[in-house]
């Protein structure tokens, strides 16, 4: 029988990708509903092809859908962000994928969780922002929440996800040693350290493995993209940071490793293509295609390992210590770095300026008991605020 599927940010490199591996598998899901911030072509064409029950958009963009599908999909009905008691059906379809990038999608991840859908997130940066107070959202509602982000998907296969049916999300992986969590390095592996300085947002997308949405490629490119997944992984696995290990492993092919006491190291590997995690998720604990290219072990060059260089990447050793601090000090990093990639992105400051806007952000609001998600939120809109006025002064 189908399962009645919802996509939160569906018009991106996951939300598409995902909709690729159902294709390959029509009578398995119904696509339920689709979301995105703008009533883009590639939401139309999705909505023709797929005919979701609803569609929903950001206030802005609702007329703009409705008169764009009219003609072409008369099954779909458009709803905004703000009709949250229309949504509350959304929330409760039987499986979830939340790929809206940034601390937008963090409503679709908790109130999916709430609804008791079963949740498979690629979102990161949500889970980087509520930490404990998401674990205990899953453990108050017993909702299975399943990782998509290929670093924490290849440690879950790594762990309890390999014991076909008895992973327990937000626990602890008994055994362990150590979680190495690797990470490609991005573009600028190899570029001078006084050449970052003139990089163009341009070259910071082009990621030299993975095809990805703009902000996690630039998040890539200064590795806090890597930050971000140790704070994920410090709450999915219940893992103390010092248990977790960054290893920088430029071929892009081993996605995450378990070292155990006994001293063996379990390891995931697999091409380069999101959809094998997606699919892992969508049909665990079964196995099904992908549409992903196996691996030709034989024809790989070689695999390399290394430690990460921390003057080349400040905002990983930041995110290490952001790890240690807890609190809110997790989403003021989160969330400036959001406003930092962003003016990045739109050539308003200097590459090298992310970590600084960063530093500065969570140097000046320090960290403070998480006590609810309105906490939360309130931190990370102060930290947008003191993000801004940085950028303001580092501004090109
Ligand atoms: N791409 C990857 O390979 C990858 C791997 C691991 C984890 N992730 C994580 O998955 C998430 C999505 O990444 P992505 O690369 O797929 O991003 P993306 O290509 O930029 O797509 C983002 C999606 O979110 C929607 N969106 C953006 N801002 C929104 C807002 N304010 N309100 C509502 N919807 C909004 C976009 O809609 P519009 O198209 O209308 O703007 C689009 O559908 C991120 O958290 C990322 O860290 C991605």
């Amino acid at each position: 029988m189908s399962r009645s599927i919802a996509i939160w940010g569906a018009t991106g490199s996951i939300g598409q990708q995902t909709l690729d591996v159902i294709r390959r598998h029509p009578h398995e899901f119904e696509v339920f509903a689709l979301t995105a911030r703008s009533a883009s072509d590639q939401l139309i064409r999705s909505c023709e092809e797929f005919r979701p029950r609803f569609a929903v958009v950001r206030d802005h963009a609702v007329s703009e859908l409705v008169s764009k599908l009219k003609g072409v999909n008369s099954k779909t009905a458009v709803l905004s962000y703000r009709d949250q008691s229309a949504l509350t059906e959304i929330y409760a379809a039987q499986v979830t994928v939340t790929a809206v990038t940034g601390a937008a999608g963090l409503d679709s991840v908790v109130e999916s969780i709430r609804a008791g859908s079963r949740v498979l997130i690629a979102n990161k940066e949500p889970v980087v922002m509520l930490g404990r107070l998401l674990q205990d959202l899953i453990h108050k509602h017993g909702t299975a929440v399943l990782p998509v982000d290929s670093e924490l998907n290849a440690i879950f296969q790594c762990s309890g996800g390999l014991s076909g049916g008895q992973f327990q999300p937000f626990q602890k992986i008994a055994g362990l040693r150590r979680i190495l969590l690797t990470g490609s390095g991005g573009p600028f592996l190899k570029t001078e350290l006084d050449a970052l300085i003139h990089v163009t947002p341009q070259q910071a997308v082009a990621h030299p493995i993975w095809s990805m949405g703009a902000k996690i490629s630039v998040d890539s490119a200064t590795m806090m993209n890597k930050g971000l997944e140790i704070i994920e992984v410090r709450w999915f696995f219940d893992t103390p940071p010092e248990k977790i290990k960054v290893v920088v492993h430029p071929q892009g092919i081993v996605h995450s490793m378990v070292e155990y006491e006994d001293g063996s190291v379990l390891a995931q590997l697999g091409s380069p293509d999101m959809r094998i995690p997606i699919s892992n998720t969508l049909f665990w604990p079964d196995r099904r295609s992908s549409g992903a290219e196996f691996l030709n072990l034989t024809q790989l060059s070689g695999l390399n390992f290394q430690k990460p260089d921390f003057i080349r990447y400040p905002c990983l050793k930041l995110a290490h210590a952001v790890a240690r601090a807890g609190g809110t000090s997790a989403a003021v990093m989160n969330a400036s770095n959001e406003e930092a990639v962003a003016a990045f992105l739109s050539s308003k400051i200097h590459f090298p300026c992310i970590a600084r806007v960063v530093r500065e952000s969570v140097e000046r609001l320090g960290d403070h008991r998480v006590e609810s998600i309105e906490h939360i939120q309130a931190a990370d809109a102060q930290a947008r605020i003191v993000a801004r006025e940085s950028i303001q002064k580092m501004s090109i």
